[in-house]
Parts: C-alpha cells; sequence; structure tokens
C-alpha cells in the first residue's frame, strides 16, 4: 500500500478539505508522497472534479489512470520531484479537462509530448512551466481553443508563425523568461480578443514593427528586462490602438526616456520604463 492511497482515503473522507462548498464535485489531493498512480487508486464514485499531484515524487503512472476521474475540470501538476512522461494518451478520458497547470522543477526535467493536449475541446486554459520547449509549434495546439497560454520558462527560442493561428479567443499569452529575440511574420494575426502579452525577459533588443499585425484589443503589453534601446512610439499606438499599460523595460537612457514620453502624449499612450530584476 504506497502513501497515494492513503492520502486519498484521507482526501475523499475529510470533506471540508476536499469537498467544494458551492456544489457537490469533488477534490483529489495527492501531495508529499511516494509510488505509482493507476487507475485503480484513482477510482472513487465521487465525482471529482479537480485532480491536483503537487510535491510527490511519482514513480509511473498508467496511461488510463485519468479515466477514474472522467469528469474531471481542472489538474494541477505542481513541482514535483519525479513526475512520468506526460502523453496524449493520459488524458483521453477527460474531455471536459478545462484548465491545466504543470509547474515543474527545472531540475525534474519534466518531459511532454507535444500533441499531449491535443483535442482537449473544452481546454481555456494551460500553463506549463519550468519545462524545456524550446520550439512553440502550432502542433502542440491541434484542436485547441484556449484564453489563456502561459508558457514562462521554457527555454523559447523559436515561435513558428503559424503557432496561435487556430486559437482566435486567445485573451492572454504569458512568454516570459524565456530566449525569444524575435518574432516572424503574422505570429499575431488573427488574435482579435488577446488583451495581455507578457514578453519579460527575454532576449528582445529590437521590435520588427513590419512582423506585427495589429492586436485591436490589447489593453497590456509588458517588455520588461529585455535588452530593448529603441522603440518607435508611433508604432505602438498605430499595433495597439487601445493599449492601456506598456512597459518598454529599464534599457534606455533618460534623453531617450525624455523624448519618447514626450512623443508618446502626442499619440496619447502610456509608457514605462521599468525592469523587474
Ligand atoms: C459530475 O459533475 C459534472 C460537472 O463537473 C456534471 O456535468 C455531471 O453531471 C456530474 N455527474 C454526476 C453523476 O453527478
Ligand atoms: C534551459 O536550458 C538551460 C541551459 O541549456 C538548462 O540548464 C535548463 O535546465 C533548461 N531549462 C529547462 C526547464 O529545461
Ligand atoms: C542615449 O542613447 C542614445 C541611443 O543609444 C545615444 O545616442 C545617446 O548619446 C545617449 N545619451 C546619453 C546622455 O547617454
Ligand atoms: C486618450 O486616451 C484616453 C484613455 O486611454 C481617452 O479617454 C481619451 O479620450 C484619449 N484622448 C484623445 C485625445 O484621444
Amino acid at each position: 500500500m504506497t502513501g497515494i492511497k492513503l492520502l486519498l482515503f484521507l482526501c475523499l473522507f475529510s470533506i471540508g478539505f476536499c469537498r467544494y462548498f458551492d456544489d457537490d464535485t469533488y477534490k483529489i489531493f495527492i501531495s508529499r508522497t511516494k509510488g505509482k498512480i493507476t487507475k485503480k487508486k484513482l477510482t472513487t464514485n465521487k465525482n471529482v472534479s479537480l485532480l491536483d499531484i503537487s510535491f510527490a515524487q511519482i514513480e509511473g503512472i498508467e496511461p488510463d489512470s485519468f479515466c477514474a476521474v472522467p469528469n474531471v475540470k481542472t489538474i494541477y501538476i505542481n513541482g514535483n520531484d519525479i513526475f512520468p512522461k506526460i502523453t496524449k494518451q493520459l488524458f483521453e478520458c477527460t474531455p471536459k479537462l478545462s484548465s491545466i497547470t504543470i509547474d515543474a522543477y527545472p531540475e525534474a526535467h519534466q518531459q511532454i509530448d507535444r500533441n499531449a493536449f491535443n483535442d482537449l475541446k473544452e481546454l481555456t486554459f494551460l500553463r506549463i512551466n519550468d519545462v524545456n520547449i524550446a520550439r512553440v509549434g502550432k502542433d502542440m495546439f491541434v484542436g485547441l481553443n484556449l484564453e489563456i497560454l502561459n508558457l514562462v520558462s521554457c527555454n523559447i527560442t523559436e515561435i513558428d508563425s503559424d503557432s496561435f493561428s487556430g486559437m482566435p479567443n486567445l485573451k492572454e499569452l504569458h512568454l516570459g523568461h524565456n530566449l525569444i529575440s524575435n518574432f516572424k511574420p503574422g505570429t499575431f494575426k488573427n488574435l482579435p480578443h488577446l488583451k495581455e502579452l507578457m514578453l519579460n525577459k527575454n532576449e528582445i533588443s529590437e521590435i520588427n514593427w513590419d512582423h506585427w499585425d495589429k492586436l485591436p484589443s490589447l489593453k497590456s503589453i509588458d517588455f520588461a528586462d529585455n535588452p530593448l534601446v529603441k522603440c518607435d512610439v508611433s508604432k505602438i499606438k498605430e499595433h495597439f490602438p487601445i493599449v492601456r499599460f506598456c512597459n518598454l523595460g529599464g534599457g534606455f537612457n533618460e534623453t531617450q526616456k525624455a523624448a519618447m514620453i514626450e512623443e508618446s502624449k502626442r499619440y496619447n499612450v502610456t509608457i514605462k520604463f521599468t525592469n523587474y530584476y
């Protein structure tokens, strides 16, 4: 008998800890334990809506394990010392998933198949942090209609130009803490609802506006902690007509800042020059 089963047992019978207060769905927490996850161990007659596997050492996971929780909507896989490769097979019985968070320990070298989340039609939120992705491509998002995509700290150097082309409902794109230096033409095409674009802590030294499409809903864009040392303020308004927050980072000298602030008044945009690190 492994620790997993024990925790599951505790969880399912300690109502206050595991039960939502506003409906009759249950949560399963697997934490600070070791062992293998199987379908049998996750099986319960409760209607489980959330599965949280965090700060554990998961030595194995049977590919059909999540078939025990067919109504699960939210999955967290965070801070595990060990967690097996995440594959598409894992999600074959969980079509109601709307939110997946995988926040790995960098030292855990978490593996995720590029197509792992394909065809999860209800998925609107996907966060993957500290996993080595390197190249972002459309193959990762086949059959998805995400609203929030967070790929912070994924060693991203390259983004295919059609990566986001199948997800017109994208509202937030978090790409901070990567190695991005530029965007290919068309990367931001057909994103009519994108409100927030986080690009902080990357390698962007110049914004090549010819490669940027207009983002008509963009309210907030952040270039903090990039080696950005020049920016044409007139292009900001042109590409982001309703932008409220535009942070260009701390790479500009006082003379440049003063000139840009003066210019920004002409275009009625507010720009900031802040680094966080
Ligand atoms: C379980 O919960 C889902 C929503 O999370 C609901 O659609 C489904 O009807 C519930 N099933 C049962 C047997 O209560
Ligand atoms: C990113 O790349 C660096 C250098 O190659 C490596 O040390 C680090 O572990 C990688 N990060 C992840 C999350 O794999
Ligand atoms: C500020 O930066 C600009 C562009 O790099 C440069 O031409 C200018 O001499 C700098 N001004 C000061 C006061 O350092
Ligand atoms: C400037 O922008 C603010 C809101 O961002 C708006 O209320 C105001 O009407 C704009 N002024 C001009 C002159 O466009």
